[in-house]
């Protein structure tokens, strides 16, 4: 039986993404900040977690993030910008994903295909953000795309059949867009977990280190 690890299981994403790798018969290993104490602030905390866990896991899910500090939203302009609340959102979106990938090596099966996918956003696009605004989690998610990327270069030279993807999920109603009403509306969780899963699936390893929304299409950095 396959194995995946999701971290970031707590949110409505993850959850998602957990339940339909569950749904094909894949052994599921969850985590998050509110089961097991995993805070991406805390570098001590993703250490020792991820030290605890055992690999080789053919999907390794990364699903956490964060728009703005609790009781803020992301900025409207730059004269909001808050040096506090930008640390706490690259904090939680760049470097606490790099410290997870840290562990990506070892966690991933050499010789065999395996699929390693980031949530990331659309909004990180540099060359897709036509609107400004909501500086800090763009800038976070930007930051997350290059570490991705990096990664997936890396891990190329060891990890030949290693897929490594940034992902874009949809708007998904999750407690991540509560606050807002997408005149297009909203993704389920469970519908966006299972167009991700199609896209890991059908991605190639000539394809890693690139970023792609939930239809397959490929998003400009
Ligand atoms: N929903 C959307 O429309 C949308 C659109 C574009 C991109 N995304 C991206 O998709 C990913 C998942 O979003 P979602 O909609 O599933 O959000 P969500 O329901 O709010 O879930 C957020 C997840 O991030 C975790 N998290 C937040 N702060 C953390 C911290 N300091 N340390 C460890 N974990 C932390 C939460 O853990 P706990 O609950 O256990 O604290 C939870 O598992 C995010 O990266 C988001 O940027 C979402």
């Amino acid at each position: 039986m396959e194995k995946g690890l999701v971290i970031g299981a707590s949110g409505g994403v993850g959850a998602a993404l957990a339940e339909a790798l569950e749904a094909q018969g894949t052994d599921v290993v969850r985590l998050s900040r509110s089961s097991h104490g995993l805070d991406l602030r805390d570098a001590d905390s993703i250490e020792r977690v991820m030290g605890q866990v055992q690999g080789p896991f053919e999907a390794v899910l990364i699903a956490t993030g964060l728009l703005a500090p609790p009781g803020e939203g992301p900025e409207k302009a730059l004269a909001t910008i808050d040096a506090r609340s930008m640390a706490e959102v690259i904090q939680v979106n760049a470097i606490g994903p790099s410290l997870l990938l840290r562990h990506a090596p070892r966690l991933l099966p050499r010789g065999r295909r395996s699929v390693l996918g980031v949530l990331s956003a659309r909004v990180g696009s540099i060359g897709d953000n036509r609107l400004g605004g909501w500086h800090s989690y763009r800038a976070s998610k930007a930051a997350l795309n290059q570490i991705v990327r990096g990664a997936a270069i890396e891990l190329a030279r060891t990890h030949r059949e290693a897929v490594v993807a940034a992902l874009h999920p949809g708007t998904v109603a999750t407690p991540f867009t509560s606050a807002y009403e997408p005149p297009r509306g909203k993704l389920s969780p469970d519908e966006a977990a299972r167009r991700l899963l199609a896209v890991l699936t059908r991605l190639t390893p000539a394809e890693t280190g690139r970023f792609w929304d939930h239809e397959g299409r490929e998003v400009p950095w």
